[in-house]
Parts: structure tokens; C-alpha cells; sequence
């Protein structure tokens, strides 16, 4: 299996071995996800899609650690940011981490903004909560932050409640709040899904620019292909809890190797024409966790699923460098060579 380069080590923001996030299902601990291992370099845009139920929320907001506070959750491996475990952090000292050094925007941002406090007020709240500055210069600042993500005349919207926003302004909100404190990395968590078409690729252009311009590190969670092929420099593709390819973006339209991967890109229209390859369809949907296949987590809906997959996991593999895949058609390649 792959062994991290020593050299390579410094340049990631990032790093996420072996994660499993496991919930109390009927008395059972079942693993939403199972066996992560990734990277995000800094300054990229990191993307992650897969269907609904693959375990991308769960498996970013393991990285805030955002669950901890509802729910019974148990973690297995590491999440080094900075080469520091932020899985063995006590909860207080993850307060400092979050909307700080790592801020996330979900998809919802009405459920994320207090209906009751001025948007102004909120982002101010944020400013003053992790940095030592005066209420004054929140205040220019804030001003300064959205207008940075496009809202028109800031200082006249700061004074609006979040209800008197459109669901673009509230999103470009979330994103200043979220960007307030110069994060070293930021998770988008399907940020545009709840928004209108032409809202959601202003979005999307606006993550784009802020990438470019401050150099601050994206996970970007999406089921979006298209989104991805614009913005993602990298992509994992995750499946019932497991990184099945991560590939650079520009490999993925060339040559993806999973057949899962496979099947995501072939519900793109024209794609696979212009390939001029025809890529398998996914039959079904994702397993419940108390469904995981013993063997591949895939293998029910594979179109080459064989006796092997059914009953043994595939083990991640190079297939190429820095392009990983979990599926036995390129491990025994690799064995072959
Ligand atoms: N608190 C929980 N208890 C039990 N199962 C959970 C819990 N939270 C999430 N899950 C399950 O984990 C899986 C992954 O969920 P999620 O990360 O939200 O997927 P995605 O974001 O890719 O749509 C799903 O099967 C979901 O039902
Ligand atoms: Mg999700």
C-alpha cells in the first residue's frame, strides 16, 4: 500500500489516515465511514463527491469534529492538521481550530445564520470571538468581508436579519462568516444545492476567485461533476464510506478507473459520447450501513462483480502515481507487472 513521502510531508495542510467514523446503529457500531485515507495540499481545491449516503459529510465534519456534540460517534485513526491529531484534541481546544484555522459553509446556510441577530452582528461576533481587535474595526471589517463575496452596498445589508436575505445573499453571508478569520482551510459542504442554478454558479465562481486570489485550501463537497471538472484541482470519490479513486481532475475525464467512478461520470450527459468510450451505469442505490457488503462495498452494483469481490475487500492501490483506486481489476494488474 502507499507509504507517505517523507519530502512530501510539509506541503500538506491536511492529512486523514485511516479514518472511521463509527455510529450506534440497534445497538451496533456500524461505520459510516471506513478507511479513509487522504491528502489536501495547500492552496488546491480538494473535491469529494459520491451519492447521497457515501459518508462525505460525516467524514468532513469529523475534521471540526462537528458531531461530537449530538450524537454518540467513535472515531478510529487520525486527522493530522499540521501534523497535529485533531481527534485527540479536547472539544474546547477544537473551539479555537473551528471558523478560525478551518471554517466550513454547509448547504443550508438559513439553518447555520441566527434568525435574531443582524448578519452584521454575526460576522462581527465571529471577528472578535478569535481575533484581538476592537468592536470598530470588526465592524470595517465585516463590511470589508462582505463585500468581498459580492453582496451590493455591505454597510446597508449588514443591518438585515437573515430572513430579509435572498438564499444567494445568505449563502455569500455564511461564506464571509466563514472566511472572516482568514481560514488555512475551508470545508464547503454542498454549498450550492439549495440555491438556484444561475446563484449557484455565482457560488461557485466566488469559491473559484477566493482559491486564486487568497491561496486558502477547499474541500469541496459536492455531487456535482460538472462543479467538479470547474473547480476540484484533485477529487476522492467516495462510496458507503470509503475513498474508492482519488485522482487529479484532469485524469478523471481521461482515464477513471473505478467503475463506480465510471458510472458517476457516465450520468453526465455527452460525456461519454465525446470519449467516444461507453462508460457502465449504476444500477440501485447506496446500501444502508447495516447493508455493507462483506467483500467490495460496491460489489452489488458493479456490472464486473465477481465471486473475489463479493467476498473480499480490495485493498487501496497506485495505479498510477498519485492516483489511488480500490477495486481487485487493478490490484491483480499490479501484481501481474
Ligand atoms: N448519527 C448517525 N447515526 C447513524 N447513522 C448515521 C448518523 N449520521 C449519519 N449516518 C449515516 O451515515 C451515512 C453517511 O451519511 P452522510 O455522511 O450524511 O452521507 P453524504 O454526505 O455522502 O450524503 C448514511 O448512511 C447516514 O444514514
Ligand atoms: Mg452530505
Amino acid at each position: 500500500m502507499m507509504e507517505q513521502k517523507k519530502t512530501d510531508k510539509k506541503k500538506r495542510i491536511l492529512e486523514i489516515r485511516n479514518l472511521r467514523v463509527l455510529f450506534p446503529v440497534h445497538k451496533r457500531w456500524l461505520p459510516a465511514v471506513d478507511g479513509v485515507s487522504l491528502c489536501i495540499n495547500p492552496g488546491e481545491i480538494t473535491g469529494v463527491v459520491g451519492e447521497s449516503g457515501s459518508g462525505k459529510s460525516v467524514m468532513s465534519q469529523s475534521v471540526l469534529r462537528l458531531r461530537d456534540h449530538d450524537t454518540a460517534v467513535r472515531y478510529e485513526g487520525e486527522i493530522l492538521f499540521h501534523e497535529e491529531d485533531l481527534l485527540k484534541k479536547p472539544l474546547r481546544e477544537m473551539q479555537d481550530i473551528r471558523g478560525n484555522s478551518i471554517s466550513v459553509i454547509f448547504q443550508d446556510p438559513l439553518n447555520s445564520l441566527s434568525p435574531v441577530h443582524t448578519v452584521g452582528s454575526q460576522l462581527e461576533e465571529v471577528l472578535l470571538l478569535h481575533k484581538k481587535i476592537s468592536r470598530e474595526e470588526a465592524r470595517k471589517k465585516a463590511v470589508q468581508m462582505l463585500g468581498l463575496t459580492g453582496i451590493p452596498d455591505p454597510a446597508t445589508n449588514m443591518k438585515k436579519y437573515p430572513f430579509e436575505l435572498s438564499g444567494g445573499m445568505q449563502q455569500r453571508v455564511m461564506i464571509a462568516m466563514a472566511l472572516a478569520c482568514e481560514p488555512e482551510l475551508l470545508i464547503a459542504d454542498e454549498p450550492t444545492t439549495a440555491l438556484d442554478v444561475t446563484i449557484q454558479e455565482q457560488i461557485l465562481h466566488l469559491i473559484k476567485e477566493l482559491n486564486d486570489r487568497l491561496g486558502m485550501s477547499v474541500l469541496f463537497i459536492t455531487h456535482d461533476m460538472g462543479a467538479v471538472s470547474r473547480l476540484c484541482h484533485s477529487v476522492k470519490v467516495m462510496y458507503l464510506g470509503q475513498v474508492v479513486e482519488d485522482i487529479r481532475t484532469e485524469e478523471l475525464f481521461r482515464n477513471p478507473l473505478h467503475p463506480y467512478t465510471q458510472g458517476l461520470l457516465a450520468c453526465i450527459p455527452h460525456l461519454h459520447v465525446k470519449r467516444g468510450i461507453k462508460l457502465p451505469t449504476i444500477q440501485g442505490t447506496v446500501p444502508s450501513l447495516s447493508n455493507i457488503p462483506e467483500g467490495c462495498h460496491f460489489c452489488t452494483r458493479c456490472a464486473y462483480a465477481d465471486e473475489k469481490c463479493r467476498k473480499l475487500a480490495p485493498p487501496p492501490v497506485e495505479a498510477a502515481p498519485g492516483h489511488i483506486v480500490r477495486c481487485w481489476k487493478y490490484t491483480e494488474k499490479e501484481r501481474r507487472a
